[in-house]
């Protein structure tokens, strides 16, 4: 039984569970992420605009995929060992595979949609700002996350929580932002794997609410493997 209440695949009032949102303080930033979100302003300036936020579901998927990969490996450790592996050890191998396949998925349909909007918008992309930085951004990403996962999953999942807390408030924050979102009607063909919403302001309060359940799937993971209460 989860202590919260998860919204993907739930029909909710996005507007009541953006309110809600906009009155979180959300999760203390690390050290690593604050410079991490510190580089993102200076780049791509401190304006909640589209294109920073694909730059940012490029990198959010990351995470979901050093622990499927991780954990993809560990059990081939623990199965190819001379001594037989252990229930508790399999399942927690399973459960973060499933955990990082289907969160992974999901940071994918965001990417997709952003992308497909600006695209639809005849938005530049820049040479610099859109295709070198976020690829090196992404294997700084993907190095650090593979290795802290490897060696520190705890801080894996706490982390991660934190910056998952930081997407789903900047995602709310751009809907304040941005008025002018509400009676900005939007379609894609990306709808055939997400929730179809009428609005650009909808997209991004849902799409802010998935993050809300990413950050307490790794709340309670973080929880479920040190037996300690996660600090906001
Ligand atoms: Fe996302
Ligand atoms: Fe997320």
């Amino acid at each position: 039984m989860s202590k919260f209440e998860y919204t993907i695949g739930k029909e909710v009032d996005l507007k009541e569970e953006w309110e809600k949102t906009l009155r979180d303080e959300g999760l203390h930033s690390n050290i690593i992420l604050r410079c991490m979100y510190a580089v993102m302003d200076v780049i791509y300036g401190r304006a909640r605009e589209i294109d920073k936020f694909l730059v940012i579901e490029i990198l959010a998927r990351y995470p979901y995929w050093a622990w499927e990969v991780g954990s993809y490996l560990r059990l081939t450790r623990q199965y190819a060992n001379p001594n037989f592996a252990t229930k508790a050890g399999s399942d927690a191998a399973w459960r973060h595979i499933n955990l990082g396949r289907k969160s992974q998925d999901n940071e994918q349909w965001h990417m997709f949609i952003l992308e497909d909007l600006m695209r639809q918008r005849g938005m530049k992309r820049g040479f610099v700002k859109h295709f070198v930085l976020p690829r090196l951004m992404a294997f700084g990403y993907y190095v650090l996350t593979r290795v802290m996962y490897r060696f520190w999953p705890a801080w894996s999942f706490d982390m991660n929580a934190r910056f998952e807390s930081h997407a789903e408030r900047e995602y709310a924050h751009a809907v304040k932002d941005h008025p002018e979102w509400e009676a900005e009607e939007i379609d894609t063909e990306y709808f055939e794997y997400y929730p179809k919403v009428r609005t650009l302001a909808d997209l991004f309060r849902r799409i802010s609410l998935d993050e809300r359940d990413h950050k307490h799937e790794s709340w309670e993971e973080y929880e479920r493997i040190t037996g300690r209460e996660f600090r906001p």
